[in-house]
């Protein structure tokens, strides 16, 4: 097989985001992404309404991303797609269009697992971003996920740690629906941290065996502080909003690191990449960085597009796999609670 001139249609649709990217060999022509607005009115994803903005979404959504790259479909390699996990009324729109597209065009198909994209996003070819050795450690965490994942080989990886309840973007967004802030509402709750004071207010840190996580505690927690603090005086949030959120997320990085440090720790293992959405925040980038100096870390965090939920990374992981040629049938189907 020519590894030359390899070309793959990556597809992702297993949550709010309709994407699309069409991957050269190792390097990415183009990332579509059409948000899901709808949501934000609601404070959250509501299934049913997602999926049917995936099915509007799909058809420009893959045109885009082909016209983009300059790449006709008949050119296409192969058609990658997100098995799962995630919604299932979701995963079945980019599943079933994937696979009539690959069927159509009689090219090869191939089903990608959302977290290990995740994951293998940090080998996208990329000027000025070095991809991580094996073996190394991956912390994901989004709206969606938080796991630590020792990562042995690009489809070899472990769980090691995972949440047992609250993802912690979730932790964020609930938090900051307590505060009264837009969803999603991490974005908003670093800007306010950067300005405010991390030790105004504390919260305790949930105990949690070995490298698992919790934060549905921490939620509640806030939760009865605001109340608490409002009936004594209703101007409270508006008067400390930054310090709230300052003091939230001195919490909330305090579990990661602590996690990781137990991690490295267990494992051997320094070399440290980051993904999913929360990795854009201020404060865990810090936190990693500090690492590098205090614990002799070795941290990864990707390209921010290719970081919240992407299509980039479901193309890259179809190139590894096309090379491979792990491919599926066309009787696949997808799997809501797919592990990796
Ligand atoms: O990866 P992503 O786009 O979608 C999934 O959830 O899979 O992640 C979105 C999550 C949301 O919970 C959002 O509040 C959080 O990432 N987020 C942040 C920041 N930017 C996005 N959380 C904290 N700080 C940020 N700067
Ligand atoms: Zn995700």
């Amino acid at each position: 097989m020519s590894s030359q001139n390899i070309y793959i249609l990556g597809i992702e649709s297993s949550c709010d985001d309709t994407a699309a990217s069409v991957i050269h060999n190792g390097k990415i022509l183009s990332n579509v992404i059409a948000n899901q607005k709808i949501h934000e009115a609601y404070g959250g994803v509501v299934p049913e309404l997602a999926s049917r903005a995936h099915q509007q979404n799909i058809v420009p959504v893959v045109h885009q991303a082909l016209e983009k790259a300059g790449v006709a479909k008949e050119q296409l390699s192969a058609v990658a797609f997100t098995r799962g996990p995630g919604l299932m009324g979701s995963l079945l729109v980019g599943t079933s269009f994937a696979k009539s597209f690959a069927y159509g065009l009689n090219i090869p198909l191939i089903d990608v697992n959302h977290m290990q994209a995740h994951i293998l996003a940090h080998f996208i070819d990329e000027e000025g971003f070095d991809k991580p050795n094996f073996p190394f450690l991956a912390m994901t965490i989004s709206g969606g996920h938080t796991q630590i994942v020792k990562v042995n080989h690009y489809f070899d990886m472990d769980v090691i740690g995972e949440t047992i309840d609250d993802a912690v973007g979730e932790a964020y967004d609930k938090s900051g629906k307590i505060l009264g802030l837009g969803y999603p509402a991490g974005p908003e709750m670093d800007k306010r941290a950067q300005q405010g004071n991390p030790k105004a207010f504390k919260f305790t840190k949930p105990k949690v065996d070995g490298l698992n996580f919790s934060f549905s505690g921490l939620k509640t927690a806030i939760l009865y502080f605001i109340q608490r603090e409002t009936k004594k005086n209703p101007d409270f949030v508006k008067e400390n909003l930054n310090d709230i959120c300052a003091s939230i997320q001195y919490t909330i990085i305090g579990i990661l690191i602590d996690k990781l440090k137990a991690a490295t720790k267990q494992t051997g293992i320094k070399q440290i990449a980051i993904g999913g959405g929360v990795s854009a925040n201020s404060g865990i980038r810090k936190a990693l960085k500090d690492g590098e100096q205090k614990f002799d870390w070795k941290t990864y965090v990707p390209k921010f597009e290719f970081t919240t939920d992407n299509a980039a990374m479901i193309a890259i992981v179809g190139y590894l796999k096309y090379q491979e040629e792990d491919f599926a049938q066309q009787d696949i189907t997808a799997s809501a609670r797919l592990k990796i």
